[in-house]
């Protein structure tokens, strides 16, 4: 819970969440969101498959029906996930029309019920990762009532995305750039109930970032950053977790990764679904564009 990366659809699927090992073995990873009809309706291993190596990794699900949540957070925990989330975060069309996500922030009854039947049916732990408000719903009351009315059930981690969305008029790109962090209501949230697990989510750039906040909650989470700039979670495991760190150079990890790479390219998956978790490795290094326009192209291409 310390640190964690968030879940990113087309950004932490399985490939990148192996390659996030190579830098650290303490972070917990999360899978993209997963809806309950692709679990549902498809056979299960298309969306749930991972790598052994990817623990601890939580997976993320998105759906508003109490038994259907139920039902995957069971499916999850058979395929061995370490936690099961559930999105009332994104506030996507989309998501909207299905009505899951960040419009669950107004439906506090209904999470609740959906956060029980999920409890009452594994044993791993399931948690919550929401915003500070939607629209105009964006007071310290309306967000306390949302997580109180979770937390009855017995749910005690919450991830909290500090920044409200806007349900209307705001693509999702600028749901996460538009609206301005609001760290403060996540650290009342902790000193409100000391007794919740409580990671902040929202603009973390690097470690620094990461242990100051963690000074006023028990965790945080790191999206953007995490895939951009890669190398930020190679000193994770003893700047956030006291305990060893991989200690793999960049190099290391490329060379690491590069056959696992290649065993997915054989299975067919497409070169640029693995590359794209890539270009962020030698960030800010002298000769990255080199890196990314050249070798790695070349390497993509060339097997
Ligand atoms: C490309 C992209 C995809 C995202 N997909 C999800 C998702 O599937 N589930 C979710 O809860 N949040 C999703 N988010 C939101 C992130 O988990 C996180 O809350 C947000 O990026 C703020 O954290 P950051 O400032 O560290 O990036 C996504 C964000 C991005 C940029």
């Amino acid at each position: 819970m310390r640190l964690s990366v968030a879940p990113m659809l087309e950004l932490t699927d399985r490939h990148f969440r192996y390659f996030a090992r190579l830098l650290t073995k303490q972070t917990l990873l999360y899978t993209e969101m997963i809806t309950t009809g692709a679990i549902l309706h498809n056979k299960p291993e298309k969306f749930l498959e991972y790598n052994e190596e990817e623990h601890p990794v939580a997976l993320q699900l998105a759906g508003s029906s109490p038994e259907d949540l139920a039902q995957c957070a069971k499916i999850g925990e058979d395929f061995g996930y370490d936690e099961i989330n559930l999105n009332c975060g994104c506030p996507s069309e989309r998501v909207q029309s299905g009505s899951f996500g960040a419009c669950l922030m107004r439906e506090a009854n209904l999470v609740a019920e959906c956060v029980c039947a999920m409890q009452n049916t594994v044993k791993i732990p399931v948690s919550v990762k929401t915003r500070i408000g939607i629209d105009s719903d964006d007071s310290w009351e309306f967000f306390l009532n949302f997580i109180e009315s979770i937390a009855k059930t017995g749910c005690k981690y919450f991830i909290i995305h500090a920044r409200k969305a806007l349900l209307k008029g705001l693509s999702p790109k600028e749901n996460l750039t538009a609206l301005p962090l609001n760290y403060e209501t996540v650290f009342e949230l902790k000193q409100t109930h000391p007794d919740f697990k409580i990671s902040l989510n929202g603009g973390v750039k690097n470690l620094d970032d990461a242990k100051n906040i963690l000074q006023k909650t028990d965790g945080v989470m790191i999206g953007r950053a995490a895939h951009k700039t890669p190398w930020i979670l190679a000193n994770a495991d003893s700047e956030i977790f006291g305990a060893p760190s991989v200690n793999n150079t960049r190099l290391d990890v490329l060379e690491k990764f590069l056959p696992y790479a290649q065993s997915q390219l054989k299975k067919g998956i497409s070169p640029n679904i693995i590359k794209r978790h890539l270009m962020g490795l030698f960030h800010g290094m002298p000769g990255a564009k080199e890196y990314r326009t050249t070798h790695l192209h070349s390497f993509f291409s060339l097997t």
